[in-house]
């Protein structure tokens, strides 16, 4: 399966991806995973995509249409994959269209996290990371077993330098703006299906496995 999960900051997408992954055995690519480990490894691509993230803005279309392109060609990827945060502008979806024609294929779904800007904030403030995984927490809706320790492996669960109110603000003004016209753009193309992502984390996981089973 070749899926893209649109949603605003803290809608679950991240959340969600890890399970969606081990049931179709597809690879997880969050552009914004990979950003944040480019910003700290300090390479060329996270010097020039550090200054708009910490502002909550987008990075330039031709940075992330650039790692989705290479971060596609990777074997785990051979049986699909979940583009998570990609595409957020239309001109990443006209390009995602381009690089997915030349290999003759295309997305079969794209999963709608419908969300009120107004339960955002506090997934958000909640939240606890686990860098090198990607894996989330909350301090309130999904505690970890020990707080502030990932149960996978024990390291320190550390906080994302954009999660705060401001930042968040930023955010969603961006998404508003300038992601919600991909969501009519794969509408239009019949692919959209649009999730009740308000409900608890595991609910939502019924509702996509729901959608991707049908
Ligand atoms: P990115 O990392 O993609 O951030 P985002 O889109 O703002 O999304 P989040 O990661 O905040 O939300 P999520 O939906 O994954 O929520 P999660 O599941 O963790 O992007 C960061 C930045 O990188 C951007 O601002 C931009 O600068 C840049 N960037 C990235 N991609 C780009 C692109 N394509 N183009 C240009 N720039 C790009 O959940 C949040 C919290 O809520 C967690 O604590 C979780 O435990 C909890 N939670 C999850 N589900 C539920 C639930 N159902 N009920 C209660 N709590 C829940
Ligand atoms: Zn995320």
């Amino acid at each position: 399966k070749r899926l893209v999960l649109i949603g605003p900051p803290g809608s679950g997408k991240g959340t969600q991806s890890p399970i969606i992954k081990d049931d179709y055995c597809l690879c997880h690519l969050a552009t914004g995973d990979m950003l944040r480990g480019a910003v700290a490894a300090k390479t060329p691509l996270g010097i020039k995509a550090k200054e708009a993230m910490d502002k909550g803005e987008l990075v330039s279309d031709d940075l992330v249409v650039g790692i989705i392109d290479e971060a596609m060609k990777k074997p785990s990827c051979e049986k699909g994959f979940i583009l998570d945060g990609f595409p957020r502008t239309v001109v990443q979806a006209e390009k995602l269209d381009e690089m997915l024609g030349k290999q003759g294929t295309k997305i079969d779904k794209v999963l709608n996290f419908a969300v009120d800007d107004s339960i955002l904030e506090e997934r958000i403030t909640g939240r606890w990371i686990h860098p090198s995984s990607g894996r989330s927490y909350h301090t309130k809706f999904a505690p970890p077993k020990v707080p502030g320790v990932d149960d996978v492996t024990g390291d320190p669960l550390i906080q994302r330098k954009d999660d705060t109110p401001e930042v968040l603000k930023s955010r969603l003004d961006a998404f508003h703006k300038q992601t919600e016209p991909v969501i009519d753009y794969y509408a239009k193309k019949g692919v959209l299906a649009n999730l009740p992502a308000e409900k608890p984390p595991k609910e939502v996981t019924t509702e996509v496995q729901k959608v991707l089973s049908s």
